[in-house]
This record gives structure tokens, sequence and C-alpha cells, in this order.
């Protein structure tokens, strides 16, 4: 699970392996879970970024992306968790929080630890703290292609809510400009306004990143739009890059078209970008993308939950 947009924000930098792989035989009963409050922030992105290390996208995370998801999305560092074996750090534990409600914001093992069982006994003293919190539910996004990831959350018995997809659009050639949106009137509204209107009229289990509480810590750069009665949250449409991060159709004008209309004057207003949709959307919801003309891109995830 992972990126600013995407469960966490992945960088251009290349993988990079370990070129001799270092057997790891953990003691029994040495691992240990220690908050990650009692230590630093670059301490923590550095030791993330080395338990993402050989992951399905690249992963570097620097000290303003950790800063931002724990802003964004609610991490609680005194419950997440630095795995610990000896004086070892072998992996990381990031765990946001609303009400009854917990998330696996990332969860992470440094690859000579992996395949030993470390995730497992991990996993399930994270559920344990979880229960003794209080809570009643831990969620997490697992991209569905890691398969260490998923058997490893199915065994600790979290079960699939929905597949979530996400798009792409390229508009700097010429032949690529998107037709059609240049008439609609484009209205600029406050972030929060959004947000309180996804909360209201958004379905209740959507995925957490795209939470009317999430979209609620956007800030500029980021900027929201209207027309009518749809709504959209994109990042600084400056960038060559411009990310869709909420889309809302208030249910009484759902099914006339509405929130194509208002995609298209974004792509009419903000020409020769390229537009990514995450890979956090319910499936359900992919075909408004589609209608657009945007291309399903091949990482998908799986949106898991665990009763506690
Ligand atoms: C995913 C990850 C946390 C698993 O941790 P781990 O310590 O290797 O997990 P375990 O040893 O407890 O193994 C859990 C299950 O996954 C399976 N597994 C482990 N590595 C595997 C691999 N490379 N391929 C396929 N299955 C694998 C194990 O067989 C085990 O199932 P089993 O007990 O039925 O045999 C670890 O691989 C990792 O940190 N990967 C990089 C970051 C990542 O993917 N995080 C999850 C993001 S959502």
């Amino acid at each position: 699970m992972v990126n600013g947009s995407f469960p966490f924000t992945t960088s251009a930098f290349p993988n990079t392996y370990s070129l001799i792989p270092i057997p790891y035989f953990p003691m029994p009963n040495s691992l240990q879970l220690l908050p990650a409050s009692d230590h630093p922030i670059p301490y923590l992105a550095d030791l993330m970024t080395r338990s993402f290390e050989g992951y399905i996208v690249p992963v570097h995370i620097t000290d303003t992306i950790l800063h931002t998801m724990i802003r964004r999305d609610g991490i609680d560092l005194t419950a997440s968790r630095i795995l610990t074996n000896g004086d070892e750090h072998i992996g990381v534990a990031f765990i946001a929080r609303r009400g009854w409600t917990c998330r696996l914001a990332a969860f992470g093992i440094t690859s000579n630890a992996r395949s030993s069982g470390v995730g497992t006994s991990s996993m399930e003293m994270l559920l344990d703290e979880a229960r003794e919190r209080g809570e009643k539910e831990m969620l997490l996004e697992v991209i569905e292609q890691n398969t260490a990831g998923v058997k490893l959350y199915e065994k600790v018995g979290f079960t699939k809510m929905r597949r979530l997809v996400g798009y792409k659009l390229d508009t700097t050639s010429a032949q690529a400009a998107v037709p059609g949106g240049e008439q609609a009137e484009l209205e600029e509204i406050d972030i929060r306004e959004l947000a309180r209107l996804v909360a209201y009229h958004g379905l209740s289990d959507l995925p957490w990143q795209l939470s009317g509480a999430t979209i609620m810590q956007h800030t500029p750069p980021s900027r929201a739009f209207r027309i009518n009665d749809a709504y959209c949250l994109i990042s600084n449409p400056d960038s060559a890059d411009v990310a869709i991060q909420s889309v809302l159709v208030k249910a009484r004008s759902r099914g006339a078209g509405l929130s194509a209309v208002l995609m298209r004057a974004l792509f009419a207003k903000f020409p020769g970008k390229v537009w990514h949709v995450s890979p956090i959307y319910p499936e359900e919801m992919g075909f408004i993308f589609e209608h657009v003309g945007m291309e399903r891109e091949s990482i998908s995830q799986w949106q898991m939950s665990r009763a506690l």
C-alpha cells in the first residue's frame, strides 16, 4: 500500500537491491514493536524507504512526504511502531486513526528480515494493540500484484472490500486535446467546502484517502472547482503532472454526465498536462474516468478490512 496521492508518494529513483542477501533468523520472542514517536522524522522516513526496498513501485520517502502523510492521513506516531529485533530496526508500521477505525497506512520490513514470519507476527501484535486501544476495525489498501502482502493480510483475517483502480490521460500532444470543455463555466471554491460535501454526500466506506476527513487536510497549491452540482479537487495545476484527488457529484444530480462536463472543463482550462488518478478509486467509479477518455493503469489495489 502506499503515495501523496497513491498510498504514499514514490520517487523516480531506481530501486536498489542489496547485492549479498543475508539470511535472517529471528530469535524466538525477540520481536518487539516500539513507538515510532520516540524517533525523529528523518530517521522514520529513512527506515520506511529501507523497508520498501524492491517494492512494486520505487519508494523514496523524504521528510516532507512523511510530514504530509502524517498530517493528511491522520497517522498517530504514538500508535505507529518500529519493528525491532534485539537492537536492529527491521521494519515500520504507520497507523492512522479516526474514531473507532484505524488504518495501516504503511507497513514494510527490511529485505533481510522478510519471509521469515516477521510480517505475520507483527500484524498479529498490531491487531492486538488496536483492540486494546478500543478500536473496532482496521483498514488497509494493498497493491493487488503484491503477492506477499495480499497473502499476509488474508492470513491475519483481512477480507477484500473492493478493487481500487487508477487512470491516466496525457494531453501534452496537440491531437490529445480533449474537446467539449471550453464553454463550461468553472467556479473555484474553498477545499474545505468540497471536504464537507464529500463527508455528507460520499460513500460512508470511501477509501481513507478519498474520505472527507482526508480531503479537509488538502491545502494550496491544490485547488477545488465546481460546475453546478459537480466538484473536483486537483493537485497544483501549474505542474506538468496533475492528480485528480477527488470527484463528487451531489446525489440529486447523478447519472447526468456532470462529472465528465467538469473534468473536460478542467482539461481545457489547464491544457498540455498529464492527468493522473491514483489507484485509490472504487472500481465501480471507474466509468467516470473512462467517459472522458482516460486509460486504466495496470496497478490496482484491494481495499481490505478486518473487524477487531
Ligand atoms: C509484505 C511483507 C510485509 C511481508 O512480510 P514477511 O515478513 O515477508 O511476511 P511473512 O514471512 O510473515 O509471510 C507472510 C505470508 O506471505 C508469504 N510470502 C512471503 N514472501 C513472499 C513472496 N516473496 N512471494 C509470495 N509469498 C510470500 C509467506 O509464504 C506467508 O504465507 P504462508 O505463511 O502461508 O506461507 C514484506 O514482504 C515487505 O515488507 N514487503 C515490502 C513492503 C510491502 O510490500 N509492504 C506491504 C504493502 S501493503
